[in-house]
């Protein structure tokens, strides 16, 4: 793929415009083949993927082995709890004994934010060209849920071009936990590259000020920002201020694990105020697509019958569409010097 600089993929406030479009592109038509019979495709013959989760995964995990498999490659998968970890080996030790296994792509997911980053670097000084898929670092960054969540409203979009231009002048909502969220993070850096405006609504408690200014400086450990001319930022505390004119609506869950302390009053009276439903969505004034990276908590972030209702609710197309995201990262991720072929 020309244009394609990177070695690893830590995080998408490093993504230019073009890099976007490229993921976008690939994404399609992979997505598009299985229609057309192909289940199976040789490009990452002989590769081998390996899974290192430090933190629990019900989709991100088996969604990135599947793409693996579908390219065709040897997928491993590390757990911690019956691993060398808890007899003391480190970190960067435990993921040279799956480089020295062979791995290719090590797909990286910890509750430290910074790690696959840091593993990246480790790794390249000791002069291993192992590439790095980050699947979500603390509160920092998931790639590849930012890049599906992009596909999947491009797709809702304009689906027969779903490139990154269906997203320009569109009004994205984001409601809920945005503090706790890396998903918020990544969908904002994707989705203001595109164009898009986003609206972040939600309680001080979990969404606090500053994320007005979240895109507005440099992406943390860049000069300059790789895109030229971002959307902006909007925060709002209701969803009465919010949704009129939304495009879109993500909700996000309330990540309880990650809470210091009690950060809402209670799980009904969230509801009763950022709790989305078919009702709530009248506030629009239009039919608008809800989209949700699960795990969800039924009843609070969304009510059931909207969860329920695939004509409005993309929870399991967001599923399905992050397959073929995978494909392409892992495709784009080998491809560079040696060459694959097949896509
Ligand atoms: C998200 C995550 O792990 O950050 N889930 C996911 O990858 N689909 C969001 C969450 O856990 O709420």
């Amino acid at each position: 793929m020309s244009g394609w600089t990177h070695r690893h993929v830590i995080d998408l406030a490093a993504f230019s415009s073009a890099d976007f479009a490229t993921v976008l592109e690939l994404a399609q038509r992979f997505r598009v083949m299985p229609a057309a019979g192909t289940r199976r495709l040789p490009a990452l013959q002989g590769r081998l993927m390996t899974s290192l989760f430090f933190e629990p995964s019900t989709r991100t995990r088996s969604s990135f082995e599947l793409a693996a498999r579908r390219l065709s490659a040897d997928v491993q998968s590390f757990s911690p709890s019956s691993s060398s970890l808890s007899k003391g080996e480190s970190l960067l030790d435990t993921a040279r004994t799956y480089v020295a296994m062979g791995s290719d792509l090590l797909v990286v997911r910890h509750r430290c934010a910074g790690v696959p980053l840091s593993l990246a670097r480790d790794l390249e000084r000791s002069g291993e060209s192992v590439a790095v898929l980050n699947a979500g670092d603390g509160l920092h960054s998931h790639p590849s849920q930012g890049l599906l969540d992009l596909f999947t409203l491009a797709r809702h979009f304009a689906p027969d071009a779903p490139t990154p231009e269906a997203l320009r002048g569109r009004r994205i909502v984001i409601v809920g936990d945005v503090l706790h969220s890396r998903v918020a993070r990544s969908n904002l850096w994707a989705l203001t590259a595109c164009g898009a405006t986003v609206v972040l609504c939600g309680p001080a408690t979990l969404l606090p000020d500053d994320f007005r200014a979240f895109t507005a400086a440099p992406p943390p450990g860049q000069r300059q920002d790789p895109v030229h001319q971002r959307g902006s930022v909007e925060l709002v505390r209701s969803l009465e201020e919010a949704l009129p004119g939304a495009d879109a609506v993500m909700t996000l869950r309330l990540q309880k694990e990650r809470m210091q302390q009690q950060l809402i009053t209670s799980a009904e009276s969230y509801h009763r105020r950022y709790g989305i439903s078919h009702r709530r969505l009248e506030l629009c004034g239009r039919s608008v697509p809800v989209l949700h990276p699960g795990p969800v908590n039924r009843g609070v972030e969304l009510a059931g019958a909207l969860l329920d209702d695939p004509s409005i609710c993309l929870v399991e197309e967001q599923v399905r569409n992050g397959i073929p995201i995978r494909m392409a990262l892992l495709y784009l991720l080998s491809a560079g010097d040696r060459g694959a072929q097949g896509a």
